[in-house]
């Protein structure tokens, strides 16, 4: 496995791959990022990761200072996973005409207007951020295929919207969400909780979840629902962005005749915001 730090010397470096799958991460590996590296492999001959904390798609006051960097770790984990090269640049590798206080001067791309809902709501910018370094990486990679996780669906659906938009040549290829034993979706964030809170994460996902059984009992009052989740995640202590029922085609709001779902949540558990969501197919609507 070769690491790689400069634009340049990952370009000479695939010029002869035939195929190329690409994963881009923020490091911090876990079992959802490698999960989408074996997902890679099954698409070409050559993986190539990218470990970047992006600065731009963080918020003021985000953790971007505190978001954990443990590249030694990670390179190890990448290496035993049969990851062909790891492509980890510096913020001035990435973003050239960074004069080292305000990226904002740099080029960016404009996300469509659904950025601005669910998460795009309280962390504004962050997907501009997402999508503009997502598209230099893929400049960059230039692979045939690129792998995303459904743990992050307002994300991937940028990105495959972006990927469609601008012609993009390349397969956007997703990823279940891998889940802790008791069914708390891992994330790299889950290191900031406590012992105790990490026990009580997985309320979220339980929250969601009876969110879709209701549904599928035949709820269909949408707005209540949100409302009684939203509700009761506050009255465990949580404090809720949004639980929100959506189509998972456009991800608007959910119409009564949408079958294809997607429920949403966004909570911080003490510091710590936490996001999951759960895809399903509405059985046969009375
Ligand atoms: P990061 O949070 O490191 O996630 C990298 C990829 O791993 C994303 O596609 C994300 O959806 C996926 N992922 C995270 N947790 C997962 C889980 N539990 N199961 C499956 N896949 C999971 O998302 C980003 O980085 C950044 O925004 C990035 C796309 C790299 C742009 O900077």
């Amino acid at each position: 496995m070769q690491i790689i730090h400069t634009v340049q010397a990952l370009r000479d470096a695939l010029k002869a791959q035939p195929k190329i799958a690409f994963v881009p991460t923020m490091g911090n590996l876990h079992a959802g990022h490698l999960h989408l590296v074996q997902i890679a492999q099954q698409h070409a001959t050559c993986v190539v990761v990218s470990i970047f904390v992006n600065p731009l798609q963080f918020g003021a006051n985000e953790d971007l200072a505190n978001y954990p960097r443990t590249l030694t770790a990670d390179c190890e984990k990448l290496e035993q996973a049969g990851v062909d090269f790891v492509f980890v640049p510096t913020v001035h590798e990435l973003y050239p005409d960074f004069d080292g206080v305000d990226l904002h001067q740099s080029m960016t791309v404009q996300p469509p207007s659904i950025a601005s809902d669910l998460c795009g709501a309280t962390r504004p910018g962050h997907f501009m951020g997402v999508a503009t370094v997502v598209l230099k990486l893929l400049n960059i990679v230039q692979p045939h295929v690129a792998v995303f996780g459904q743990k992050d669906y307002q994300q991937l659906f940028i990105i495959q919207s972006m990927v469609r938009q601008f012609n993009l040549s390349i397969d956007i290829v997703s990823g279940e969400t891998v889940r802790e034993s008791n069914g708390l979706a891992m994330s790299s964030r889950n290191g900031y909780l406590s012992f105790a809170e990490k026990a009580q994460a997985v309320e979220l996902v339980r929250t969601l979840q009876e969110v879709v059984t209701a549904i599928q009992a035949g709820s269909h009052d949408y707005p209540e629902l949100e409302t009684k989740a939203i509700q009761q995640l506050t009255a465990l202590g949580w404090q809720v962005d949004y639980v929100s029922i959506r189509s998972a085609k456009t991800l608007l709001p959910a119409q009564i005749n949408d079958k294809d779902l997607v429920v949403l949540g966004a909570a911080k558990l003490g510091k710590t915001r936490l996001i999951d969501n759960i895809q399903f197919c509405a059985k046969s609507l009375k």
